[in-house]
């Protein structure tokens, strides 16, 4: 890969040349928290959004977090890019411990961390397999704790599946790194927010799309016999933008991604962040 534009704690350099200290709590115990910005013509989708929940995962952490400088260094990465369109990831961590312990001292400096790359936006068809959500109780903070994610996505792609669709005790939660949406006779469903969801942007940009179409969507308690009588579905985040779902290889079930209604969405959705 080239080489990649980065900063950290608000220096601007390649990637290549950041040290971390091995006591970064980042690395000891994934105690920090991260943001994907996606940027389409130069320009931030739902930057304030993205902003914001940042801001409140760093609240529910009680870390300290100077957002009008972290906003401008994303905005500066997402100028020094050498493509139009890609994504910034920045990471905030607690801080450095001078030796690992897992209460943290109140006099600790963050950490911050970022990075730029090109990213085409490519409509990508996903196949998934179902499985179970084993992750914390609090999958509502954006945090790097995404030990569960890892597993179960790298369990699935040995069934040569690029995505998860994971449920709690029969109840769907969402995907492996992005929010699940299908239709069901006629109506838009996604899984509710709770503790167990990530309150994905894209989620959310597509439902107020949905509702200005005037498209029946509900939002709430979906189970595994719902999806199986999906006629469509997809995943939604920041870097897939609406995915469709061709296959779900554990799950009888016939998806069509030319369903009318996921269409629609997609075609409302596209063109209002990526034309
Ligand atoms: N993932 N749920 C999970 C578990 C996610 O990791 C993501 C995003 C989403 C969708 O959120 P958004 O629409 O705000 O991107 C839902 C990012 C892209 C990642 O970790 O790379």
């Amino acid at each position: 890969m080239d080489q990649i534009e980065g900063v950290f704690n608000g220096s601007f350099e390649l990637v290549e040349n950041i040290k971390i200290s091995p006591f970064s709590r980042a690395y000891t115990f994934s105690d920090s928290i991260y943001e994907v910005v996606p940027f389409y013509n130069s320009k931030a989708i739902a930057f304030d959004m993205h902003i914001k929940r940042l801001l409140r995962s760093s609240n529910e952490l009680s870390i300290a977090l100077d957002i009008e400088q972290v906003s401008k260094e994303i905005t500066q990465l997402i100028s020094s890019c050498s493509s139009e369109n890609g994504y910034v990831y920045y990471q905030v961590t607690r801080g450095q411990d001078i030796i690992r312990a897992h209460i943290y001292s109140k006099l600790m400096d963050i950490e911050t961390f970022g990075y730029v790359l090109p990213f085409s936006f490519k409509t990508k068809t996903l196949k998934v397999m179902i499985c179970e959500d084993i992750r914390w109780g609090r999958c509502d903070i954006k945090s790097t704790s995404l030990l569960g994610n890892v597993m179960q996505m790298n369990s699935a792609q040995k069934q040569d599946c690029d995505e998860v669709i994971m449920h709690k005790e029969n109840i769907l939660t969402e995907a492996g790194a992005s929010n699940l949406f299908f239709v069901k006779n006629g109506t838009v469903c996604t899984p509710g927010l709770s503790k167990n969801i990530l309150p994905g942007i894209t989620r959310a940009l597509l439902i107020k799309e949905i509702k200005k179409m005037n498209i029946p969507l509900i939002e709430g308690n979906f189970d595994l016999t719902d999806l199986s009588n999906a006629s469509s579905a997809w995943l939604s985040s920041s870097t897939k933008g609406l995915a469709p779902i061709t296959e779900i290889v554990n799950l009888e079930n016939i998806l069509d991604t030319q369903e009318p209604i996921y269409l629609k969405c997609k075609e409302a959705f596209d063109y209002k962040f990526f034309s």
